[in-house]
């Protein structure tokens, strides 16, 4: 099912690319952040291409929630304990210039997006967090931001408490990324298949280009540049309800069942069930927000469901600046957690002043290259352990015990089985037919595993994803998955 955002907008096609050409710069993405780069490039004088594989804004930015803020999570806390002050005021300078800029742009421009100044929360119903929250404050408010503890919120159910940032934003991205993407020259459904020096090559021909931009969620380049060792994914669920509540603001719950929502006019959007990608075999998410939507909403009725898929980084600080330091032309903006909006609009100001020659403010604490130890040791080392869970399980383990014949799956399900001899994932469809693939990620070779809730393959150590028929959805790896005779 589509997200409410792509249900309620309508973007006009663009060209493919058609043979080779030279361009300033080129960006690859056509997602908010690579298309507001674009945008903040032509305000400097200087003209980019955007490249994307499929249509603009049908990744991760019709998924999003659409929060614009400097809440996220207990971020200043973290920052705090593994940056410098000096980096902590960076990053929230960062994000309150972004939802000024938002603010700026789309009253200049007179864009017809639903943006609405709202506060937002970060509560949790457990008083032992309470000291964090309290913590938190502390922290937001020694990096520049307003922000204050509060026990009055309009959420159906009681708190322990709540951090309230005020002059927040929500808004419609996809009727936002329309606007600003008319007057830019964008290549549809042209696909990057390798960057080299100057040269983009695509599927329809080659850009060659003085600065080049990679905006794409996951830099599908392995190396220079490692972000594959550097991050992981993750999927959160969410449901549109007609009929629930008027909230006065966004909300964020704390901790592993920690709940967002916020209103789009009437419509309640409800997101949660957070997981590591790959890590969903039981599956539930969607059930688990409906059951909540029951008990808080009887009334309510579901308008749309959709999931999001979102990389983090070691550090919870995106990755935005020189993609490596032996290539100086190439740059990234990669890494912004569940904080896609606000951290599009900050690379789009960080990369467009680096690529005009400009100095740049924040640029210290989002760099590509910082070395934050404490906070990343931790995440490093469970990414390993994942990775070579995940690798171990393909080249080593034999199919599991409760692997069967392609035809023994119920309809409608997908799950491991052995066909041709050998262990694969299949999946059935509702009319009986089956489709067998090699579950081996195309990435690095790591064993897929089956969720139900999105029928997707899914890879538990970089978070590409494909459908039941093997067709790439996300990457960092770049192919469809080999199809097994059944
Ligand atoms: Fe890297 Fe699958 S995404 S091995």
């Amino acid at each position: 099912m589509q997200s409410i955002w792509r249900e309620t907008s309508d973007f006009r096609e663009r060209p493919a690319l058609s043979g080779d050409i030279t361009a300033p710069v080129a960006i690859i993405g056509g997602g908010l952040a690579g298309i507001l780069t674009a945008c903040l490039l032509r305000q400097k004088g200087i003209e980019s291409v955007v490249l994307e594989a499929n249509r603009i804004g049908s990744g991760q930015t019709q998924n999003t929630t659409a929060k614009i803020t400097s809440q996220h999570n207990l971020i200043y806390t973290k920052l705090f304990q593994n940056f410098s002050e000096e980096e902590a005021k960076q990053y929230a300078s960062a994000n309150q210039q972004a939802i000024g800029r938002y603010r700026q742009m789309i009253t200049q421009e007179q864009i017809d997006c639903q943006f609405e100044e709202r506060p937002a929360y970060l509560y949790s119903v457990d008083r032992e967090d309470i000291p964090a929250l309290e913590m938190e404050v502390e922290y937001a408010c020694r990096a520049g931001i307003h922000a204050e503890l509060t026990k009055k919120t309009t959420l159906p159910f009681e708190i322990a408490a709540a951090i309230q940032f005020g002059g927040q934003a929500q808004f419609h991205p996809l009727k936002f990324l329309q606007a600003i993407s008319e007057p830019l020259t964008v290549y549809e459904k042209t696909k990057v298949l390798s960057v080299e020096g100057k040269s983009v090559v695509t599927d329809r021909g080659t850009v060659t280009a003085e600065h080049i931009v990679f905006a794409s969620h996951f830099p599908f380049v392995n190396a220079p540049g490692y972000y594959f060792m550097r991050m992981y994914q993750e999927r959160s669920y969410a449901l549109a309800l007609q009929n629930a509540v008027k909230l006065d603001g966004m909300y964020l719950g704390i901790g592993e069942k920690g709940l967002s929502m916020r209103n789009y006019g009437d419509t309640l959007l409800l997101g949660g069930g957070d997981h590591r990608t790959g890590e969903n075999k039981a599956g539930g998410k969607y059930d688990m927000l409906r059951e909540v939507a029951a008990l808080f909403y009887p009334q309510s009725k579901e308008l749309a469901h959709w999931s999001a898929q979102d990389c983090m980084t070691l550090d919870s600080v995106p990755y935005i600046g020189q993609f490596s330091s032996s290539t100086p032309n190439w740059y990234v903006a990669t890494g912004f957690g569940k904080w896609g909006m606000t951290s599009s609009m900050v690379s789009a100001i960080l990369l467009s002043d680096q690529i005009a020659g400009d100095e740049n403010p924040f640029a210290p604490v989002f760099s590509p290259s910082r070395f934050t130890p404490g906070a990343s040791a931790k995440n490093f080392l469970s990414g390993m352990g994942q990775a070579v869970k995940g690798l171990a399980k393909q080249t080593f383990s034999l199919p599991d015990a409760d692997a069967a014949e392609p035809q023994t799956l119920p309809d409608g399900h997908g799950g491991m089985v052995i066909a041709d001899g050998k262990k694969a994932g299949a999946y059935k469809e509702e009319q009986g037919d089956v489709t067998a693939v090699s579950i081996k990620c195309p990435h690095l070779g790591c064993q897929l595993e089956w969720n139900p809730d999105e029928k997707s393959w899914d890879c538990p150590c970089h978070g590409s994803r494909f459908d039941a028929k093997g067709g790439l959805l996300e990457g960092p790896a770049q192919t469809d998955l080999e199809e097994i005779p059944t």
